[in-house]
């Protein structure tokens, strides 16, 4: 099209698009361009407007490296990643709801016995609490030899590798279920947390209107080969920002429920939750 004008410009970037390149690009490409061209006739883009969001888009890629990709945090403070990992997480036989891995995790934790607790450090005020359930497979049966990383951020608010006085690996471990399916260790009870705002996703959330903060959760990574891996968090049903979490991350389901521990008990607290994990191998067999 040598004659580019509002009504066509559209199609014209559509229609250049290579007769060879996968279905899928094809797909991907022309309902972005048309979202795409659509939202900034629907908002009258000014030029300075556009300017202003590449500038903006640079500013997120400067601040970017191997640790700290900022483009996720953006993706992260407008809903997506929560909304693709729903799209692609779905459960489809009462498995437990997923939630997002966040920027967090590491691998290889310490490995400890059921029962033991991830606390290495003490801060002044710090709330115990044993946490413990049984993992279950979608016919309700309980599933041994479950690998259950867990990870939280400490009474400062901070992941120990965002803080150099934490111990190495602070408020991380991996369990694994005993032959009842249960596992059990000790943590502190999570507080809410503000996701980095020093960037371009903190400009994001200035423009929003929307504070960093994250309600206060436990990580949970949930692995056994012939099952499907889940991802969750499990959120303190007390904690704040559970109705306007920054990244939109809670599900009613994940709330969990942190109670006295009483009397003659070593932690404060004592929360309950147990999941349920889908087993492709039995799912094969049912399907066969
Ligand atoms: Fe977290």
């Amino acid at each position: 099209m040598r004659n580019i004008t509002l009504e066509n410009i559209t199609d014209a970037v559509t229609t250049s698009l290579g007769d060879d390149i996968p279905p899928r690009n094809r797909e991907i490409l022309v309902s972005a361009l048309k979202h795409i061209h659509n939202f900034c006739k629907e908002v009258n883009l000014s030029y300075a407007e556009w300017l202003e969001a590449m500038e903006w888009l640079r500013r997120a890629g400067d601040i970017s490296d191997d640790a700290r990709n900022e483009f996720i945090l953006i993706s992260d403070i407008i809903g997506v990643e929560v909304l693709v990992d729903m799209l692609d997480q779905m459960p489809t036989h009462g498995e437990t709801v997923t939630t997002v891995l966040g920027p967090f995790y590491r691998d290889n934790p310490p490995v400890l016995p059921k029962g033991a607790s991830i606390v290495q450090k003490s801060f002044e005020g710090q709330e115990t609490v044993r946490v413990r359930g049984r993992i279950l497979d979608t016919d309700g049966v309980p599933v041994s030899g479950v690998i259950v990383d867990v990870w939280e951020d400490a009474p400062n608010g901070l992941y120990e590798q965002q803080d150099p006085d934490q111990p190495d690996y602070n408020l991380r471990g991996r369990f694994e279920t005993d032959s009842d399916g249960q596992y059990e260790f000790v943590a502190i009870r999570p507080v809410p947390y503000p996701i980095p705002y020093d960037g371009a996703a903190g400009e994001l959330l200035n423009y929003m209107g929307h504070h960093p903060w994250r309600p206060g959760h436990i990580h949970f990574l949930i692995q056994k080969p012939g099952y499907k891996t889940l991802v969750s968090q499990i959120y303190d049903g007390e904690t704040e920002y559970l109705d306007n979490d920054s990244v939109f991350a809670v599900k009613e389901d994940l709330i969990g429920e942190m109670k006295p521990a009483g009397e003659g008990a070593d932690t404060d607290l004592v929360m309950d939750f147990d999941f349920v994990i889908r087993s492709d191998a039995k799912l094969q067999i049912a399907a066969e």
